[in-house]
């Protein structure tokens, strides 16, 4: 009744933005992303019938009835599976800084849909779980499985066909993401929100599901091939693509902050001296720039010298999800 997992962070490529059902978490376009190795949640679940509410503990410390809300939504999930009716107490610990940008939705949904489905004696196997995580947050789909993964976004309209695959090992291609953290202010329009407007409202919208489609192609042919410029050309372009959705929407908004633009810019400028190195940016105004082991020294370097940078993160490819 009692189980724990551990899963990793993961960072898009080619970004997940938009959904054609809200209750399903059902995108509207494919995805493709990096698990982390150094941003990651354990998860213990333990179901207990002498409970009569679930309980959350983050960190150690005991949540509110709005984020118990949410387990609970996730657990109900888990318990319509296996017809248990049992509550469970959740004790999560995130080793993902709490900053804008940083997608401990994926790794904590991933680990939860792990520990909980194990915890009721379920073996579902990284299809099932991914469908499950899904239902979570979208992107914590991709956080079953390390190394590249995509995200099918399936046609089907009861989300059967909408699940991850792992498209290369962790240790297949060896590449430096270093995530730049610039403030650590809570986000203020959350990708949920963010995603929804942006779909309702955006007139660049069309142009974005159009683009991403073909660019999901060009990073998948760049990583069969391990042609880093490539692929690091097309993430930048379709980081940016996503960002233009959000200043058409009504009303309009935007991420970046003035420190995302600078390092942009030092990314950029980096890029014009021979250096091959790439952003990408998700709901909130941190950056990740991603290169090649051999410059990350030389990168970490030149954007620690930008006064707004508060703090360099230098991560490379991490594993899927594993059992304590
Ligand atoms: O899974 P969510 O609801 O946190 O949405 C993630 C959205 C982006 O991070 C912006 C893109 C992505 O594919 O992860």
């Amino acid at each position: 009744m009692k189980a724990t997992a551990k899963a990793h962070t993961n960072i898009a490529l080619i970004k997940y933005w938009g959904k054609r059902n809200e209750e399903l978490i059902l995108p509207t376009n494919s995805s493709l992303s990096i698990t982390l190795d150094l941003f990651y949640t354990e998860t213990t679940v333990e179901f207990d019938e002498r409970l009569t509410t679930d309980i959350f503990y983050l960190n150690g410390e005991e949540k509110g009835t709005d984020e118990t809300a949410k387990v609970s939504r996730f657990l109900n999930h888990v318990r319509k599976l296996t017809g248990d009716t049992r509550f469970a107490i959740v004790s999560s610990q995130n080793h993902v800084p709490t900053a804008a940008g940083f997608a401990s939705s994926a790794s904590g949904y991933a680990a939860l849909a792990a520990a909980s489905s194990k915890a009721l004696g379920l073996e579902l196997d990284g299809k099932e779980l991914s469908k499950l995580a899904r239902r979570g947050s979208g992107s914590a789909c991709r956080s079953i499985y390390g190394g590249f993964v995509e995200w099918k976004k399936g046609v089907k309209e009861d989300g059967s066909d909408s699940y991850a695959v792992p498209i290369l090992d962790q240790k297949a291609w060896n590449l430096s993401i270093l995530s730049v953290m610039i403030e650590s202010k809570q986000k203020k329009i959350l990708s949920r929100e963010g995603m929804k407007r942006t779909v309702q409202t955006s007139p660049f919208y069309d142009g974005w599901l159009k683009a991403t489609e073909q660019e999901l192609r060009i990073a998948k042919k760049a990583i069969e091939k391990r042609d880093f410029e490539m692929l690091g050309e097309t993430l930048e372009k379709n980081a940016f693509k996503m960002h233009a959705t959000t200043l058409g929407a009504d009303p309009p908004f935007f991420y970046w902050q003035p420190a995302t633009l600078e390092i942009i810019d030092c990314v950029q400028h980096l890029r014009s001296q021979g250096l091959l190195a790439y952003v990408t940016i998700d709901a909130g105004p941190n950056v990740k720039v991603i290169c090649q082991p051999d410059d990350e020294r030389k990168v970490f370097q030149t954007l620690n010298e930008i006064d707004s940078v508060k703090e360099i993160f230098v991560c490379h490819p991490g594993p899927g999800i594993s059992y304590l």
